[in-house]
């Protein structure tokens, strides 16, 4: 049995007072007992949070860490294990506004992810198509590509400890989002290709999804059999908002 995880990616939003604001106004929401809920703070609020949630259950990530695990000479980034240190436990990697942003490339991000396992932190595996691959008919090609480009080159034994986010480019922020039934056929087809490698690592892998996820459309996405939560961007600034979401990924 896969227990839930919803994830807030709050992207590069909030000042140290807004964000002590959200965190006060979700310590009054009730969030469920059986899902794992995590916060995604822009870097230099990740302390802050860290100690503001630490008598909480909420789980904190970074949205991003070096290629490089050990510290050194690389100005303006962040190490897996200095994001370790200060207490994180989960790191997005190849989220898609990093991917078009800066340019990550797939090779990139599997140095990311193995950075983050090395360092002791879950990543999240962030993959998806743009609207030009899914109207070609490529959106399983390119999902497939960017997940192979970790499986692949690394075995699949290291999704034992990872998260896939399935976030189609064109629902991300744009109130757009894909129908269960486009959502639970990409995410059935990951895991379907998963277990090519591993049946085992397949049937226990975490695939969350992302993109335009409200507490109106959570319920019905995750109802869907190979559907394990979300990955939440806008709906998760708002307290009331995301801990409906959370508990809608709940039973
Ligand atoms: P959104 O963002 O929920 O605002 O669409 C999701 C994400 O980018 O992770």
């Amino acid at each position: 049995m896969r227990r839930p995880l919803v994830a807030g990616n709050w992207k590069m939003h909030g000042t140290c007072a807004s964000i002590k604001q959200l965190l006060n106004e979700l310590a009054e929401q009730a969030l469920p007992d059986d899902v794992d809920v995590a916060v995604f703070p822009g870097l230099i609020h990740l302390q802050a949070v860290g100690a503001q949630v630490a008598e909480s259950h909420l789980v904190v990530g970074s949205q991003d860490c070096a290629v490089q695990l050990e510290e050194g000479a690389m100005t303006g980034e962040t190490s897996a294990l200095q994001l370790k240190d200060i207490g994180c436990s989960m790191v997005l990697v190849g989220h898609s506004e990093r991917r078009q942003l800066q340019d990550e490339t797939d090779s990139v991000i599997c140095r990311k992810f193995i950075a983050a396992q090395a360092a002791g932190l879950t990543p999240i595996l962030c993959v998806g198509e743009s609207l030009a691959e899914r109207e070609a008919g490529q959106a399983l090609v390119t999902v497939q590509r960017q997940i192979d480009a970790v499986l692949v080159e690394l075995g699949v034994e290291v999704f034992n400890n990872a998260v896939i986010a399935y976030e189609p480019i064109w629902a991300i922020g744009s109130g757009l989002t894909a129908t269960p039934e486009q959502a639970q056929e990409i995410h059935a087809q990951i895991r379907a290709h998963v277990a090519k490698y591993s049946a085992t690592v397949a049937q226990d892998l975490k695939i969350l999804y992302g993109g335009s996820v409200k507490a109106a459309n959570a319920a019905e996405l995750f109802a869907q059999v190979d559907i394990d939560g979300g990955l939440v961007g806008g709906a998760s600034l708002n307290a009331k908002e995301f801990s409906a979401i959370c508990r809608a990924a709940g039973n």
